[in-house]
């Protein structure tokens, strides 16, 4: 079987960090030429891996095509290139629907979208799926878990909460920053949040906790500082700014489904 990636940027060396660690089974990999580092990159990993410097031999050869270029890019990209009639395609651009892309293509695929992230390269990623396709929760099952979404509004769903990754890291770049005031170094204040927060992903996931607010409580000594910092974070206004970035991005993909698809 053979994989083609159009578009080799950050989320296709991800992928194929995790396919060629989990020594997952498919013939070979053909990666577009951009971007030139990142593909000679992964070409020099593996002999299965090679770099075509045309994209339409890319369509041509692929059993399964992943699309990974940026949706601004991706109008100009599909219209260029002439696809079969029910390709396989797995297309992992953000906020761009289906029938759009198919629309762009000039022809119908067997096409469904997934939401990968980063960390598939270290095989701990978790990734929706919509529609299901069992080669794709096959090849994303290998790079961590792989999660159907049952309809488009849970695929959004996914979507949308996975777009808190840099809000995530902001949150620890805020709470590093206020540590070296305090005169700690920066690399420490790293490791030692890096240690805090895999920690309690660990607890959350392996306690079987029903809920947060039952991990929260249990984190919350009453009257302690845990107890504390959580209301004055909320009351200062940080859980109803969460709520209006989550509303806010909603509102974007929302807006791109309906007018796009
Ligand atoms: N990063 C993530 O965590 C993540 C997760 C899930 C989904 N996605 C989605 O995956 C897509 C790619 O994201 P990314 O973060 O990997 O972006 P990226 O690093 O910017 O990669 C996009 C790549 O597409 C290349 N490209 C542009 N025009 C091309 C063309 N005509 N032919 C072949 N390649 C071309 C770019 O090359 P140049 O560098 O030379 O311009 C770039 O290397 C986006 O639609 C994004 O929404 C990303």
């Amino acid at each position: 079987m053979r994989l083609g990636f159009i578009g080799t940027g950050v989320i296709t060396e991800a992928i194929v960090t995790g396919l060629l660690r989990a020594e997952a089974e498919f013939g070979e990999i053909c990666l577009s030429a951009r971007n030139r580092e990142v593909s000679t990159r992964l070409a020099q990993a593996s002999d299965r891996v090679r770099v075509c410097e045309d994209n339409q031999q890319i369509v041509d050869e692929s059993d399964l095509l992943f699309l990974a270029i940026r949706p601004q890019d991706a109008e100009a990209v599909l219209s260029s290139l002439r696809f079969r009639p029910q390709q396989h395609v797995c297309s992992l651009i953000a906020t761009i629907p289906a029938e759009m892309l198919e629309s762009w293509a000039g022809t119908d695929l067997r096409i469904f979208r997934a939401i990968p992230l980063p960390s598939v390269a270290a095989l701990g990623g978790v990734t929706a799926l919509f529609p299901s396709d069992p080669l794709g929760a096959s090849l994303f099952g290998q790079l961590g878990t792989a999660v159907d979404a049952r309809t488009i509004a849970e695929f959004d769903a996914f979507a949308i909460s996975s777009a808190l990754m840099g809000t995530y890291f902001g949150i620890l770049e805020s709470a590093a920053g206020w540590m070296s005031r305090c005169g700690i170094e920066n690399e420490d204040a790293k490791s030692y949040l890096d240690a805090v927060f895999l920690g309690l992903a660990r607890t959350s996931s392996d306690l079987g906790a029903s809920s947060y607010a039952e991990l929260r409580q249990e984190h919350s000594t009453p009257g302690g500082l845990n107890e504390q910092m959580f209301d004055v974070f909320a009351s200062s206004g940080g859980t109803e700014a969460l709520s209006k970035a989550l509303d806010t991005v909603a509102r974007r993909v929302h807006t791109a489904r309906t007018q796009e698809g």
